[in-house]
C-alpha cells in the first residue's frame, strides 16, 4: 500500500535516499529549498554546486511537468550550506501525499533543519497582482489529503501543532530582507488545493470568502511532513496570475512560468539574502 507513512516513503526510505545523495557529495545542508514552477533559476546561484538527478534519487520518480527539471542542487548560498530541490511532486500528477512530502524527508535526513518553500499561486484578492510576492503567514489544506496518515514514522510528531506552521522569527526575517533590497512583500494565506484544473470563478468567490489570499496546488504536503520532523518552514509564493474571476483573460500555464520568469531574479536575491542570515 502506497497511502500514508507507511514504508514506502517514511523514514526508512528517506535514509535511503540521503545516503545515496551523500555519496555524492560532502556539502551538510543546513537549509532546504524547494523550488516551485519556472524558479529552478536560484539553482544557478548555488556555489560549488553538485547536481543530483533524481533518476539517482532511491524512491524518487522523475519529474514529469514541464519547467521542471528534476534534480538536488547541493552547495552553498550567501554562506550557507544548502541543498535546493528542483522539480517537486504534485498529487496532481497522481502521487500520494506521502510521496509529495518525502523530499523533505529526504532534505532532513541530510541535515536540513530549515525548509524554504516557494510555489506559484494564484491572487485570489485584487491587490495580489501577479508579480507580487507574499510570504505564508498560514496555509489551508483544501486537499483534504495528509501525508502523515498511516503508522506513526520514526522521528515524526504523531500530531503536529500546525499553529504556527510557517515560523514567526523567519517570516520577520523575510520582511527585514525584503526591506533592505528595496522591495516588499505581501503576507497571507495559501489555500492548497488538488488540482490540475484551475479553480471555477465560483470556487475563487468560495475560497476568498473563506480567507484565501492565493491558491496553489503544492506546498501543504510538504510543510506538514517539516512540521512533523520539527522544522523551521519559511513559503513564499510568487503570484503569477489573479485566480479565475479577477481578470478577463483565462489563466494560461504560459502565464504562469512568464510571470515566474519575471519575478525569478527578485526571489532569487531574495531566498539568497535571508539565506545568508540565518
Ligand atoms: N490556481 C491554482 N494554482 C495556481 C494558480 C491558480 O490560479 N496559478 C498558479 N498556480
Amino acid at each position: 500500500m502506497k497511502e500514508g507513512g507507511g514504508k514506502e516513503f517514511g523514514a526508512a526510505a528517506a535514509r535511503s535516499a540521503a545516503d545515496a545523495v551523500r555519496a555524492r557529495t560532502d556539502v551538510t545542508p543546513r537549509v532546504g529549498i524547494i523550488l516551485g514552477s519556472g524558479l529552478g533559476g536560484i539553482a544557478s546561484v548555488i556555489d560549488r554546486a553538485t547536481r543530483v538527478p533524481y533518476r539517482d534519487v532511491p524512491g524518487f520518480p522523475s519529474a514529469t511537468v514541464v519547467g521542471h527539471a528534476g534534480e538536488l542542487i547541493a552547495g552553498t548560498l550567501g554562506g550557507a550550506p544548502v541543498i535546493a530541490m528542483s522539480g517537486r511532486f504534485h498529487m496532481y500528477e497522481g502521487h500520494d501525499a506521502a510521496l509529495a512530502g518525502f523530499p523533505v524527508r529526504v532534505l532532513h535526513a541530510l541535515g536540513a533543519t530549515t525548509l524554504i518553500v516557494s510555489n506559484a499561486a494564484g491572487g485570489a484578492r485584487p491587490t495580489l497582482e501577479p508579480g507580487t510576492v507574499m510570504l505564508l503567514k498560514d496555509h489551508v489544506n483544501f486537499t483534504f489529503r495528509n501525508p502523515l496518515i498511516g503508522a506513526l514514522e520514526e522521528g515524526d510528531v504523531r500530531f503536529p501543532d500546525m499553529s504556527d506552521p510557517y515560523d514567526a522569527e523567519l517570516r520577520a526575517l523575510a520582511h527585514r530582507v525584503a526591506k533592505e533590497q528595496g522591495t516588499t512583500l505581501a503576507e497571507g494565506v495559501y489555500f492548497g488545493l488538488l488540482g490540475p484544473s484551475y479553480e471555477t470563478r465560483a470556487e475563487v468567490q468560495m475560497l476568498a470568502r473563506l480567507g484565501a489570499d492565493a491558491v496553489g496546488m503544492s506546498t501543504v504536503p510538504e510543510v506538514i511532513v517539516a512540521r512533523a520532523l520539527g522544522m523551521r518552514v519559511l513559503g513564499l509564493s510568487c503570484i503569477t496570475n489573479l485566480a479565475c474571476g479577477l481578470a478577463a483573460a483565462p489563466i494560461t500555464h504560459v502565464e504562469v512560468l512568464e510571470t515566474t520568469a519575471r519575478v525569478a531574479a527578485r526571489l532569487q536575491h531574495l531566498v539568497r539574502g535571508i539565506v545568508s542570515k540565518l
